[in-house]
């Protein structure tokens, strides 16, 4: 089962990822807690290039195709192999993430976003993925006192569009994607978060 977590920067999807982590371990399932771009040694050194501000000259295509280089890495070493083993991987982003930030954020056509996705997921789904909703405002006060990144350095306008790329992805597949409230209380959201797990997990 792969469940993934989506939303803009300081949408609190760490916290509940953690709470889910822990909620399903204590009912006797392995987890395994991975984050994009990143996990595999590979995905990790190809984050460390995108999210670097020096590189400021980087193109949207260049992005967008790095991001999905470690998606990549990341299905075929570590998320095909746990699942076909049966066991459960939380994914901290995944595509939807390429849709929203490269796709409406970027501007790249939908179709060119779709067929990188593609090359990376080799046609893996979530089986549900939970978009932490939160307004634009939130997630900037959030990040106040952080040292920003290159994708988080892109503005308010870009973030508008990164959120209205989300919600056009909610109202296109409905029965996967679960739009949650984000400024609930933690404990509030998770328990939210659980009860649209599939039957299986609860
Ligand atoms: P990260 O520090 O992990 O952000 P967060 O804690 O908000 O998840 O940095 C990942 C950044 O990369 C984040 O700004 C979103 C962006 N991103 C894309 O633009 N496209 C993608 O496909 C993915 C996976 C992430």
């Amino acid at each position: 089962m792969l469940l993934t977590f989506e939303g803009i920067d300081g949408s609190g999807k760490s916290t509940q990822i953690r709470l889910l982590k822990e909620h399903l371990e204590a009912k006797g399932h392995v987890v395994h807690l991975v984050r994009e771009p990143g996990h595999t040694s590979i995905s990790e050194a190809i984050r460390t290039i995108l999210l670097n501000k020096q590189f400021h000259d980087m193109t949207d295509r260049t992005e967008l195709l790095l991001f999905n280089a470690a998606r990549a890495q990341l299905v075929e070493r570590v998320i095909r192999p746990a699942l076909d083993r049966g066991e459960i991987v939380l994914c901290d982003r995944f595509y939807d993430s390429s849709f929203a930030y490269q796709g409406f954020g970027r501007g790249i056509d939908l179709d060119v976003v779709r067929a990188c996705i593609e090359i990376a997921t080799n046609g893996l789904v979530p089986h549900k993925t939970f978009y932490m909703r939160i307004p634009v405002e939130i997630s900037i006060a959030r990040s106040a006192e952080k040292h920003l990144d290159r994708m988080e350095i892109a503005g308010y306008d870009f973030f508008l569009r990164v959120i209205e790329g989300y919600e056009y992805l909610c109202k296109s597949e409905p029965h996967r994607i679960v739009s949650c409230d984000g400024t609930l209380p933690a404990d509030v959201l998770h328990r939210v978060v659980f009860q649209h797990l599939p039957q299986l997990l609860s």
